[in-house]
């Protein structure tokens, strides 16, 4: 039967199950609602000439690729392409044929450098390398079992910080941006980041629909927010960090630990069962962080690279 790569059609119920549906499948850990999806859809910045493509067969969505442009990056021309298959569905040329779409799509576009996630498994990886990708960094999903794992006791904040929620500044989430630019520019990772448009962090960040404003923990220091760890929830079950950081004046303190055993207590109180999260594995604190909690590393994925033009 014949595989076709085609752009997503958002208004259809079906494509966007089938889009989930193969990401899930093919990755477990990164976690997609019809929400999120239709979010991520709407936000597509004019200089990102993002694409969601599927590759289709027998009316049946088989492969999916998420395809852009890298536009909050100070450096031009960071193309990105991450293109995953039904695992039950390989072997039928959809992911030969969502990589070349997506090339062509980046190329006419201006990328220079194309960048693209690959789950780490012997046959992805030589896959990427048949296509010219190189490997370069990776990054961990680790999982932790809520419902059954001790988590360390709750600590009470040192002198001078407090503990709150991110609900608490709703009425102006301005200090949270702050901190939120602060410290993903130090996060690790290949393709640097800035962020400095308020609006557009309050329509991808503060407006994404799994944001749980009461179970994100923020520790304050004389009136402004100094550490955070953000908590996306899918009222099922399900919890997963966003972000976890502390600038740099307040880093090794034990603030990290305080805010997320914060939240993490205050998720399983409420029935959370499992959670996740992701990590650069150069993130040396971050890991350590996760490892005291107990969460585990589940996957791996390797960022492979292209230069192309
Ligand atoms: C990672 C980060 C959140 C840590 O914040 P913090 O408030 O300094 O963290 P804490 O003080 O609570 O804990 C840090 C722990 O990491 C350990 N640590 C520090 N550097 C380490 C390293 N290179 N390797 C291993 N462990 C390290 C510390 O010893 C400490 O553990 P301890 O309490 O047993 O001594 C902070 O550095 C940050 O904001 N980084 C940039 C954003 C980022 O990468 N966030 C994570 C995204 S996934």
């Amino acid at each position: 039967m014949t595989v076709i790569v085609r752009d997503l059609r958002p208004d259809a119920p079906a494509e966007i199950e089938g889009f989930i549906r193969v990401r899930h499948a093919a990755l477990p850990y990164v976690f997609f609602s019809p929400e999120s999806l239709r979010h991520a859809i709407s936000l597509s910045h004019p200089r990102a000439h993002a694409r969601k493509l599927v590759a289709e067969e027998d009316g049946e969505i088989i492969g999916t690729a998420q395809v852009g442009l890298a536009h909050e990056s100070p450096v031009p021309g960071q193309g990105f392409l991450n293109v995953y298959v039904d695992p039950a569905r390989t072997g039928r040329g959809a992911g030969a044929l969502l990589v070349r779409t997506a090339e062509e799509h980046l190329a006419a576009h201006g990328a220079t450098n194309l960048f693209a996630w690959v789950v780490d498994e012997p046959g992805n990886r030589a896959f990427a390398e048949r296509h010219g990708y190189r490997p370069s960094r990776s990054a961990h999903f680790l999982r932790l079992d809520l419902a059954h794992t001790a988590l360390p006791p709750l600590q009470d904040p040192p002198p001078g910080i407090e503990l709150r929620t991110a609900a608490d500044f709703a009425d102006d989430p301005r200090p949270l941006f702050a901190l939120d630019a602060a410290v993903a520019a130090d996060e690790p990772g290949d393709i640097d980041v800035e962020f400095t448009d308020y609006e557009a962090w309050v329509a991808e960040t503060w407006r994404y629909p799994h944001l749980d404003l009461e179970l994100t923990s923020v520790a304050v220091a004389d009136g402004h927010p100094v550490a955070f760890s953000v908590a996306h929830t899918n009222g099922a079950g399900r919890y997963g960090t966003g972000m976890t950081g502390t600038v740099r004046d307040h880093r090794g303190r034990g603030l990290a630990k305080l805010v997320k055993n914060h939240s993490l207590h205050r998720a399983r109180a409420a029935g959370y069962t499992e959670a996740y999260t992701g990590n650069d594995s150069d993130n040396g604190p971050m890991l350590a962080i996760n490892q005291w909690f107990g969460y585990e590393i589940r996957a791996t994925e390797v960022r492979y690279v292209r230069a192309v033009g």
